[in-house]
């Protein structure tokens, strides 16, 4: 079932759980997600960055494909296609192609330009009944091989962004994408909880999953995240897994050759992480 991030996120905040943002690059990692998500009677929301887009051959191939797998794998759990950091004309883009969720991702510009864009596509996806997810504070990350921290939100701007009636916000919160470094001093809580107190019921969203220790996940959730991206992870473990079966040599063995048995450790090690992920955000058996 298609469905925005509405109400999965609205029930998440009221129930005190999170759900997972899993990031796709192709059929494999697709599939596996969905088929994770069924499998625990789980909400979820499929990430697609603008380049994961492009690699894809396009928005309206992505749209396609998932609604293709959501039919024949008899998928019933609630399913959203989410633009991941989008610009404004990705929103469009997206939107146009048949996405039910969009993120546009303003944080790189001065609040007063965010806040405009940000009121354009309110309006827009709020008349089509679709879900759309700002950001304030950029979120760090790693740019040719330099961890940029990020920078933490304000949360007085967070509210005048939240009172705009986006469906969820993004708060940078000492979060960063990718691999977190060893020297990383954990999550701003007290960003987290000032945030909260001025946004209420507003669905927070935690981007840069991979890595977060687990306890603060928990505590995250506890102060009022309700959706949690994860992207890194899953191609960490699947890269891991197809790196074995080739130096195992199960590639040199039989049909070990055929693409569909080479990728397949690698599909069954998105679906662990995601499972792993699903158990500690709590949204299983919450479809
Ligand atoms: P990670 O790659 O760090 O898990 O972050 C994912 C993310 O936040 C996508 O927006």
């Amino acid at each position: 079932m298609l469905v925005s991030a509405k109400d999965m996120l609205n029930r998440a905040r009221d129930g005190h759980y999170a759900v997972g943002q899993f990031n796709i690059n192709n059929l494999e990692w697709t599939k596996a997600i969905l088929l994770t998500a069924q499998e625990m009677n789980s909400p979820v929301i499929l990430g697609v960055s603008e380049g994961a887009g492009k690699y894809m051959c396009g928005y309206r191939t992505v749209v396609d494909m998932t609604k293709g797998m959501i039919d024949n794998l008899k998928i019933t759990v609630p399913v959203c296609i989410h633009l991941d950091h989008g610009s404004y004309e990705a929103a469009l883009a997206c939107i146009a192609a048949g996405f039910s969720s969009v993120m546009f991702d303003g944080s790189k510009y001065p609040i007063e330009e965010n806040i405009t864009k940000t009121t354009e596509l309110v309006k827009l996806t709020n008349n089509l009944g679709l879900s759309l997810e700002a950001e304030v504070g950029a979120i760090g990350g790693e740019e040719d091989g330099t961890v940029n921290m990020g920078e933490c939100a304000d949360p007085d701007e967070c509210k005048r962004i939240a009172d705009l009636g986006v469906t969820m916000l993004a708060a940078g919160i000492g979060n960063i994408h990718g691999k977190y470094p060893a020297n990383w001093p954990g999550l701003r809580f007290d960003v987290l909880a000032a945030v909260k107190e001025k946004t209420g019921d507003m669905p927070l969203v935690l981007h840069g999953g991979t890595g977060i220790p687990a306890d603060m996940i928990r505590e995250a959730i506890r102060l009022g995240v309700c959706k949690i991206n994860v992207n890194t992870e899953c191609q960490i473990s699947f890269t891991a897994a197809v790196r074995q079966y080739i130096e195992d040599g199960k590639d040199l063995v039989g049909k070990g050759f055929d693409p569909r048995k080479v990728l397949a450790p690698g599909v069954e090690a998105i679906k662990a992480t995601v499972r792993e992920k699903i158990e500690l955000f709590g949204s299983a058996g919450k479809a």
